[in-house]
């Protein structure tokens, strides 16, 4: 396979470039990945296209009696291989077999390596089809991705979830770009609550971020102001018909999109 160029991109630039959209690749995943300080690492995993019972065995009872619990087939299929492949994937960058990975959770249940491990950073999020996963590392990291159901993208959903600031800024977009600006909104809201771990401590309309496309960003945080200076935003596209947000803690980083697949596992 020709080698492509990895693309890297700095966080920090919100201007809208005119190759931006073309510079989603992603890549296979590096032999042996390194989570870095400079770096956050976004893994895409497609759900459907790898088998459950190939992971199973990478599971901790936990996680085999969650998977239990889901009532269809195609649910505890999907929760299964998420589970298993944020195993075998943490398990390539610590070096270590994905069996034998042990997780700690946090008061608002975000999951971390259990202590003993090397620290690194990481956030996962699935929605349909696709799980996202962020690695990086002496960095908190939130993710979130949604598939865009046209729907769900209502007045009242907004009215209950999104700022005032930001329920303006929809309701002054062109219609036909609205179902966008609400998803954008909502997955760096959800992205930027899951970095920060501590679930809905911190009350939705007491911050605000953009919903422009290509410029992501937390606006305002009413509560800490200061937070707005730490934490950058950067929007995914990690599938049609499907929206993402990355947040990361600091300015200055590099995005890596790598895709796992099942030649991820030989
Ligand atoms: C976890 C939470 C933050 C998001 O859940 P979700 O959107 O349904 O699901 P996602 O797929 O994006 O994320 C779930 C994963 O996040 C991780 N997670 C769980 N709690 C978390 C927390 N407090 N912080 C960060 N990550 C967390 C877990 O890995 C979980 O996956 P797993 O249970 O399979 O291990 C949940 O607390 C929630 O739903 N909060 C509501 C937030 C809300 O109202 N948002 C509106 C946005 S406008």
């Amino acid at each position: 396979m020709t080698p492509q160029p990895e693309p890297l991109m700095d966080a920090s630039c919100h201007a809208v470039l005119p190759q931006y959209f073309d510079s989603f690749v992603w890549l296979s995943p590096p032999t042996h990945p390194r989570a870095s300080h400079d770096e956050v690492h976004v893994w895409r995993v497609s759900l459907d296209q790898l088998q459950a019972p190939k992971f199973v065995a990478l599971l901790d009872d936990d996680e085999r009696l969650r998977a239990a619990r889901f009532r269809f087939p195609e649910h505890r299929n999907r929760f299964t291989v998420a589970r298993g492949a944020l195993r075998t994937i943490l398990g390539r960058y610590l070096e270590v077999e994905p069996v034998a990975l042990q997780f700690s959770y946090g008061s608002y249940g975000k999951p971390a390596l259990a202590e003993g491990f090397p620290t690194i950073n990481f956030n996962l999020s699935h929605s349909g089809e696709f799980m996202l996963l962020a690695v990086t590392r002496g960095r908190e990291v939130g993710i979130d991705i949604e598939l865009i159901k046209q729907e769900f993208a209502t007045t009242e959903v907004a009215d209950r979830f999104f700022s005032r600031r930001e329920i303006l800024s929809l309701r002054s977009q062109a219609r036909q770009l609205q179902t966008e600006g609400f998803f954008n909104c909502w997955t760096r809201k959800e992205a930027y609550i899951k970095a920060r771990g501590e679930g809905l401590s911190l009350p939705l309309d007491q911050f605000d971020v953009s919903l422009e496309p290509a410029r992501a960003a937390l606006l305002d945080n009413r509560i800490s102001p200061g937070e707005v200076s730490r934490w950058s935003l950067q929007e995914l596209h990690p599938a049609p018909a499907y929206c993402a947000a990355v947040a990361v803690e600091g300015l200055s980083w590099k995005l890596r999109l790598i895709d796992f697949s099942s030649r991820t596992l030989v």
